[in-house]
């Protein structure tokens, strides 16, 4: 879709980078010429996600997100070693689908400390000298559960608002570098996670969630497409917004 010169040279950070739609992102920026330094927590899935990429000059990092001052401290070292990076795509984040009677505190820190935390930590290291090149971006995956309601789905959507709110005010705060910051809202998309939580419905609800998305459920693909434009030149005037990719799914 997308020249591979869109990206040519350019470091890009992806986490999550070892299942689903952080996989599939990386694929596709590393397919645009960029560098990707591939995150995430199981060393040999990164390994396999390094084998697969486009081009060379890739890198992994092994890192759990869980406990934000050691992942500012990984991301800057990363970067004063291999160089600064042009852009960051944040896709890990957990599920999480539970009454409100059964979150616990525990499951309120997975949640937050996957997702939010992490961004914010991601956030603190770009502020940081020499991590982010000014004129670069960040994408922070969100989820249209951050703009509809759904039972359990809670403490989830809490997140991810959490995440459009945090993209707001980072977009202003870098703006003076013209770092751009933008989340992605994605509907139900074919991956790992989403596979986990369709097999616990019947066939009926399945089919009943995956009509609500007037073009289906999405796939990797659709999200990582996305995102290159978005970290790319295609977007240069793009800033503290929450892009909606979801299929239809939040149209009526
Ligand atoms: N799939 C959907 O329908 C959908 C819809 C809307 C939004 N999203 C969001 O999109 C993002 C990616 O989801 P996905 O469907 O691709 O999920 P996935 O296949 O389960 O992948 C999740 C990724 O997050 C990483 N991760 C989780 N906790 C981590 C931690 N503590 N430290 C480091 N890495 C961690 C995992 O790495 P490990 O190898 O370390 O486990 C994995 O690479 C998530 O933020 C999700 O909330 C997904």
């Amino acid at each position: 879709m997308f020249s591979n010169g869109y990206l040519s040279g350019k470091r890009i950070l992806v986490t999550g980078a070892s299942s689903g739609i952080g996989r599939q992102v990386a694929l596709v920026l590393s397919a645009c010429g960029a560098k990707i330094c591939v995150t995430g927590r199981d060393l040999e899935r990164l390994h396999s996600v390094e084998k697969d990429l486009y081009g060379e000059g890739h890198s992994v990092l092994c890192l759990d997100l869980n406990g934000s001052d050691a992942v500012t401290d990984a991301i800057r070292n990363d970067a004063e070693v291999s160089g600064a990076f042009w852009g960051v795509f944040h896709g890990a984040g957990i599920s999480m689908v539970r009454p409100a009677k059964l979150c616990k505190e525990k499951q309120f820190h997975d949640v937050f400390s996957s997702s939010v935390q992490s961004a914010m930590a991601i956030a603190r290291a770009v502020s940081l000298r020499g991590v982010l090149e000014d004129g670069g971006a960040l994408v922070l995956m969100s989820s249209v559960a951050s703009l509809r309601g759904q039972a359990g789905m809670a403490l989830y959507s809490a997140a991810k608002s959490a995440i459009d709110g945090m993209t707001r005010s980072l977009a202003v705060e870098f703006a003076p570098r013209r770092i751009r910051v933008n989340s992605l809202c994605a509907g139900a998309v074919h991956t790992p996670m989403h596979e986990k939580l369709v097999s616990s419905l019947s066939a009926e609800s399945v089919k009943e969630y995956e009509d609500k998305h007037l073009l289906g459920f999405g796939v990797p693909d659709d999200v990582a497409n996305t995102v290159a434009f978005l970290i790319g030149e295609g977007g240069r005037w793009i800033t503290g917004t929450s892009i909606v990719v979801d299929g239809g799914y939040t149209v009526r």
